[in-house]
């Protein structure tokens, strides 16, 4: 049986990750509307791993024996100065996102409940990908400083990307 406490957490934390996949939904809208569309399938595919994110920690809450609580998703934002900005939007998220993932390692320590710190393992090793990924695609934008013909095979290599379910549903 899982604490309230960390009941309590997991549920702010499966709120926390739909709304991520709501943001990433709204900017692969943006950069569809913008003419990006292999950006676009970048964020959709971000847009589905949050909901595999949030899935997970529905699904353990579950088996531990906890009451999941589905509260209202807050708004997002619908428009970004350029793609640029949307991915560093993408990655002041991500280590937001990181330092929530950290904090409930923290309280799964301190409750001492050693099946939870080791389902949030897998989460603190994927957040050094979320993070690193946003980073690379920053790198990769401010390289080509809006330079035209840059852009369009960098988007033609983000439309290359596919979805694969997180580990841990397809282990389920
Ligand atoms: Fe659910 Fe992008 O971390």
């Amino acid at each position: 049986m899982i604490s309230k406490r960390l009941e309590d957490a997991i549920n702010a934390q499966i709120n926390a990750e739909m709304w991520s996949a709501y943001l990433y939904l709204s900017m692969s809208a943006y950069c569809q509307d913008q003419g990006y569309s292999g950006m676009a399938n970048w964020f959709f595919i971000q847009f589905k791993e949050e909901q595999d994110h949030a899935q997970i920690f529905y699904n353990y809450l579950i088996s531990r024996g906890g009451r999941v609580l589905l509260k209202a998703i807050d708004a997002v934002d619908t428009e970004w100065a350029s793609p640029l900005a949307a991915f560093e939007a993408t990655y002041a998220h991500e280590q937001h996102v990181t330092a929530l993932i950290n904090n409930l390692m923290t309280i799964a320590i301190e409750e001492k409940d050693y099946a939870a710190q080791s389902r949030l393992q897998w989460f603190i090793d994927e957040q050094v990908e979320e993070e690193e990924n946003a980073v690379d695609l920053i790198n990769k934008l401010r390289m080509l400083d809006g330079n035209g013909y840059g852009l369009y095979v960098l988007d033609q290599e983000l439309a290359a990307r596919v979805y694969t379910q997180a580990s841990p549903l397809a282990q389920a």
